[in-house]
């Protein structure tokens, strides 16, 4: 039928999504690129930022996930102070709202009710609001003053991918011309190290026996599993969480490593998988020593780092990235990873059982 001939000589959408990462962000600096090579975005979203003395972002389920990466790039590079919260939530348990909020709503789709019932209520409020989606002419696009689009071409696999990583790239540059628009000078050119991101998208893509025997290694009969990291790498291991549960039906948990010791530490027995991802200069060492934490109490370890701060026995050393940008590659080998988990547990990849790809009921 003719979504065999979409998936090409792929065995699973998912598989072929996660492979055209590399080309969906050289799409994104083509798309968000002027002719002289700079940053090219909407007048009015750059306005709105800027006027902006707070950012609600609004997602639920993997964009939420990359709506907390977007929260620390848009405060770390713009200095706007930025919320994130699930939509579901958020809808029927407002927090106070700043003087001059914006809002961003984040949808693969854009076609989620749980996050259009916020948006009605913040137009009712007579705020503004940008989505960002991978669908134009979406619902969530439609009914918002700005529209950002993530150019990943259609995602078909239930467990998002593609779009996580697109979306990040976006907030990225709309980070950036934000603080462009404030006067806030930056060494960091986006479009550049994006390029730098999808080289070494290419590169973990192309490291697909080692993911393989990693989750047959780890994840192939196991009940549970855990993904630890600080900051950035926090974010990231919720999104890995989430994707091993979607697609292997894994018991998984992201968690930060630090607060480890204040309860789910009880839950290590021996031979608990804990995958570690430490990309992050920063807590390098204390994500080390709750490594350490873990294996003494049993459980069996894979550490992901990035290059310039592996130590010996990491499983997956990453290229070396731009500190902002580390979530768009760390997060390539831990999709790869659940999708050899779920192979191996014979899960159907692409329609796991019980889930939507888009989900327009609340
Ligand atoms: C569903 C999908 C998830 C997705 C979430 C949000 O639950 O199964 O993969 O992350 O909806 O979807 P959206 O289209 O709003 O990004």
């Amino acid at each position: 039928d003719a979504s065999d001939i979409e998936k090409g000589t792929y065995p699973h959408f998912m598989l072929k999504e996660i492979d055209e990462q590399p080309f969906v962000m050289r799409n994104i600096i083509n798309q968000y690129q002027n002719e002289n090579g700079d940053l090219k975005l909407d007048d009015d979203i750059r306005a709105a930022m800027k006027d902006a003395d707070r950012v609600y972002i609004i997602a639920c389920g993997t964009s939420y996930h990359a709506g907390l990466v977007g929260k620390q790039l848009i405060e770390n590079i713009a200095n706007i102070p930025v919320e994130a919260h699930i939509a579901s939530e958020f809808v029927y348990n407002m927090p106070l709202l700043s003087q001059k909020p914006l809002f961003i709503f984040i949808s693969q789709s854009g076609e989620t009710a749980d996050s259009r019932a916020v948006l009605v209520e913040v137009k009712r409020l007579g705020h503004k609001a940008l989505t960002i989606t991978n669908v134009p002419g979406s619902t969530l696009s439609r009914e918002a003053n700005y529209t950002l689009n993530l150019y990943a071409g259609p995602e078909i696999a239930v467990a998002s991918t593609k779009a996580y990583t697109a979306q990040i790239a976006v907030l990225a540059i709309l980070a950036v011309d934000s603080a462009r628009a404030k006067g806030i000078e930056l060494d960091f050119n986006p479009l550049q190290e994006l390029a730098i991101v999808a080289n070494a998208m290419e590169v973990l893509c192309d490291q697909k026996e080692e993911m393989e025997k990693i989750a047959r290694e780890f994840l192939a009969v196991t009940r549970n599993a855990f993904f630890i990291g600080r900051a950035a790498d926090f974010y990231v291991c919720l999104e890995a969480a989430l994707k091993l549960k979607e697609i292997s039906y894994i018991q998984a948990e992201g968690f930060a490593g630090g607060e480890l010791k204040h309860g789910t530490i009880a839950l290590i027995e021996d031979g608990t998988p804990v995958i570690a991802l430490a990309t992050q200069e920063h807590v390098n060492l204390s994500i080390r020593g709750n490594v350490k934490e873990v294996a003494a109490r049993g459980a069996y370890t894979c550490v992901i780092s990035m290059d310039g701060l592996q130590e010996e026995g990491d499983r997956v050393v990453l290229p070396k990235i731009h500190p902002y940008l580390t979530p768009l590659v760390s997060v390539l080998p831990m999709q790869l990873i659940s999708y050899y988990a779920a192979l191996h547990r014979d899960c159907d990849v692409d329609k796991p059982r019980n889930l939507a790809k888009s989900v327009t009921v609340e």
